[in-house]
């Protein structure tokens, strides 16, 4: 439940307000003064404020300072008939979440009353470093004991009391988002605010804009000013998350503004001075970037003064467990069904490669809640790849015939009773020696196997697999195969 507080004297604003966010996850409070307003604030404890400027009593622009010094983080959006420049910039200035001009657009009011809303819930979000299970009152942990966590946690506290630049590596789903929330949580700018941009998400042409604002006119279709998000986070935390795909301009402005805290808005000439720590993530592999020449070489020693890499969830099997257990209690439903989990389910899940990490790992648990008869969760609940994927149960069948030399169905059966035995001395091999990263090597061969059988045809080699052909492809990229299959 998201709570509103609206600030307007005049009832048609009100009233127009209560049809529009009347939703039953949001509660709308409306006060007449500025007065009235700061009363309540501290009472009904609001996620968002929304205020007019001119009114009877205090103005908009006195109660958003009065607001500031009750609670720094508390999001505030103004609201203008008479909407200039400066008022704008005194807005954003004082620390206005955003600010709207009467009359306003429904849309665009409500696309930015749940971005505000969802800018609460990021700052709000408190992170317990320490995997406490049995600790209830958390809303968001990074779990993990394995050596590889220990570490991560280790330099989130080293650097959260510094105030250096992060920059989180690691592949999809390993929680880079979350890491950098308990690097905000940790810091001295806790709080302060803290807004997060997804970097690969925004249009090129619009990212500068969004980051650094423009002025009214800078090009077509700017026909406002707008102020960007290290204005708007000044003094506060900004993650720029996907950090790999930005256009030369863009990233020749974060680096300007990383060495001495300046920028200029879109298409303005006065210099802004601003004071912003950065964390920064990406799955790109940053260095392979700065070889082709993509991202700039100076600007990634300048993000990578920390670097906090994190480990697939392969590399750190011992946490699976740790986190099921984790999302197990978070995820359960009231009076839902299951509530623990099987040893043979659990040990499918251990044995799975996890291309998809803890993000991949959340969703299965919650698939498996939903569909599990009973209390505990079995096998059968869990998705068909990771049954697929663990040795103790093999994916075989399918259909074999595009293969020209390939054992005659009941043939193929009888090798497929192999499976258990084949996976038995692999895994002797893998004990043995643990840089073998056995399940990765395996694939790999597999599937560079399959390609040469297929001569690169994928889609045939997907099938031979018996897995989809955008996995293929992704396997195939992430292993580098494509290279290797050419140079032999
Ligand atoms: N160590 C962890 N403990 C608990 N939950 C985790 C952990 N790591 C990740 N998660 C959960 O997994 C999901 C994905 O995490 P997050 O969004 O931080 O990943 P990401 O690395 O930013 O992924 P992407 O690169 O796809 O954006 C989230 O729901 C997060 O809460
Ligand atoms: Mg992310």
């Amino acid at each position: 439940m998201d709570k509103i507080l609206l600030i307007d004297d005049e009832a048609d604003v009100q009233y127009s307000f209560r049809r529009i966010f009347d939703a039953p996850d949001i509660e709308l409070h409306t006060v007449s003064s500025g007065e009235e307003g700061l009363r309540q604030i501290p009472i009904l404890r609001p996620d968002l404020v929304i205020t007019d400027i001119r009114m009877a009593g205090i103005n908009g622009l006195e109660t958003l300072k009065r607001i500031r010094q009750l609670d720094p983080k508390l999001p505030v959006i103004l609201m203008t008939a008479y909407g200039t420049t400066q008022m704008a910039i005194e807005a954003m200035k004082v620390g206005a979440y955003d600010y709207l001009l009467k009359p306003f657009d429904v849309p665009r009011l409500k696309a930015l009353v749940f971005a505000a809303l969802k800018a609460a819930r990021d700052m709000r979000q408190t992170v317990v470093v320490q995997p406490i299970l049995e600790a209830e009152d958390y809303d968001v942990g990074v779990i993990g004991r394995s050596d590889a966590m220990q570490t991560v946690f280790k330099l989130v506290g080293q650097t959260a009391a510094a105030d250096a630049t992060v920059l989180i590596t690691g592949e999809s789903g390993t929680g880079k988002e979350l890491v950098a929330r308990a690097i905000y949580h940790y810091s001295r700018r806790a709080d302060r605010p803290f807004l997060a941009i997804n970097c690969a998400a925004i249009p090129e042409n619009l990212l500068e804009s969004e980051l650094f604002g423009h002025e009214k006119g800078a090009f077509t279709g700017a026909t406002q000013l707008r102020i960007g998000k290290f204005e708007q986070c000044h003094g506060g935390t900004l993650f720029l998350d996907e950090i790999g795909d930005m256009t030369p301009a863009t990233q020749t402005k974060i680096l300007r503004v990383l060495q001495n805290g300046t920028f200029e808005r879109v298409g303005g000439n006065g210099v802004i001075q601003v004071d912003v720590r950065v964390i920064a993530a990406t799955n790109k592999r940053l260095e392979e970037a700065v070889a082709a020449r993509q991202f700039r070489e100076d600007l990634f020693y300048r993000l990578n003064v920390v670097r906090i890499q994190l480990p697939p969830l392969r590399d750190r099997r011992d946490d699976v467990r740790l986190l099921v257990d984790y999302f197990l209690r978070k995820l359960a439903v009231p009076g839902g069904r299951a509530k623990s989990i099987g040893r043979p389910a659990l040990q499918a899940l251990e044995a799975y490669h996890w291309p998809g990490n803890v993000r991949e790992l959340e969703n299965s648990i919650q698939r498996a809640i939903v569909v599990s008869k009973g209390q505990a969760i079995l096998p059968a609940d869990l998705p068909p790849e990771v049954l697929a994927g663990s040795p103790q149960t093999p994916s075989v069948g399918g259909p074999t015939s595009d293969v020209p030399n390939a054992p005659r169905p009941a043939a193929a059966s009888a090798l497929a009773g192999d499976f258990p035995a084949l996976a038995q001395a692999l895994f002797r091999l893998a004990r043995h020696d643990t840089r073998l990263k056995v399940i990765p090597a395996v694939e790999r061969e597999l599937v560079i196997e399959a390609l040469k059988e297929t001569s690169g045809n994928q889609v045939r080699a997907a099938r031979i697999l018996g897995i989809t052909r955008a996995t293929l492809r992704k396997r195939v990229e992430k292993f580098g195969i494509k290279q290797e299959l050419d140079v032999r």
